[in-house]
């Protein structure tokens, strides 16, 4: 009966989708999706360096990944899981960790007595942190973090949750780390730590082909989307421009490509990743 069931649940679906598809393609006039293809302008925004960000005061467990950081971007081991992702590897400047006095705090300590490093992201950030569709979370920091767990002697825990609630999730305690493409910024060290940067980025302008957008200057007076709590949104903000905030960045992709606004601001590396992505299908 079970099995009856299913079949004609099955067969109703194919229907529908059948009359779905064909609806759409007959619509001339729908203009909810635009088919053009996405490019990404030459000239980027900023350059910043990316980090990982603890709490305040865990300068321990930031001192220890810092060590492991170090050690993988001596040895080439960070430049090797770039080229694992295909993804172009910029070196950070050299850091100035030396004559850092041993941090005493117990914030190390509890990790390793736990057995596992918790750390927040939010896996929509390709090739950093991507959901796949089997439910993993892969990328770039993910292997970083799972080598440094390895050295560590921990298991690592990947909680998922929007960028914008990740720093203030970290200030009130609730993981070790926030991992998610962090821009370590000087605003944001005034509530978090950060690791030494291990590369270095930078934001992105992505535009439908053929936009009259071809240079930063030509920004302004254009709408454009970013995701919420991101260095892209501040960079909108601090320069006067008209922005429209997403907590998820595929939403900040998908204004664009529907045309709700003329331009996206987003990190070089996810921008060359996505739109690869999306132009496949346009
Ligand atoms: N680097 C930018 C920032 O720190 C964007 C990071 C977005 N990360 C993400 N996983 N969605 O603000």
């Amino acid at each position: 009966m079970k099995k009856v069931l299913a079949l004609v649940m099955v067969l109703i679906l194919t229907v529908l989708c059948f009359a779905g598809c064909s609806g759409k393609k007959e619509d001339a006039t729908d203009q909810s999706v635009n088919t053009k293809k996405l490019v990404i302008l030459d000239e980027p925004l900023t350059t910043e360096p990316y980090g990982f960000a603890a709490k305040k005061g865990n300068d321990a467990l930031i001192q220890a990944v810092n060590k492991e950081l170090t050690a993988m971007l001596a040895d080439g081991t960070i430049k090797s899981i770039f080229e694992k992702y295909n993804a172009p590897y910029t070196a950070p400047d050299a850091a100035q960790a030396a004559g850092q006095t041993a941090a005493t705090d117990d914030s190390l300590q509890k990790v390793l007595d736990a057995g596992k490093l918790v750390i927040a992201t939010s896996p929509d950030f390709p090739p950093f942190e991507n959901l796949e569709d089997d439910g993993s979370i892969v990328g770039i920091e993910i292997d970083i973090l799972n080598l440094i767990c390895e050295k560590l002697g921990v298991i690592l825990e990947i909680q998922q949750m929007d960028f914008d609630s990740i720093l203030p999730g970290l200030t009130a305690g609730k993981y070790d780390l926030g991992v998610s493409g962090f821009t370590a910024t000087e605003e944001r060290k005034q509530n978090s730590l950060f690791t030494d940067p291990y590369c270095l980025a930078a934001i992105s302008i992505v535009v439908p082909e053929g936009s009259a957008v071809k240079t930063k200057a030509d920004l302004a007076g254009k709408a454009i989307s970013c995701q919420s709590g991101t260095t892209a949104e501040n960079y909108c903000m601090a320069n006067g421009l008209d922005y429209k905030s997403f907590a998820a960045n595929n939403d900040a992709q998908m204004a664009l490509t529907t045309g709700k606004v003329e331009a996206w601001a987003i990190d070089d590396l996810t921008a060359a990743e996505m739109v690869a992505e999306y132009n496949k299908g346009a």
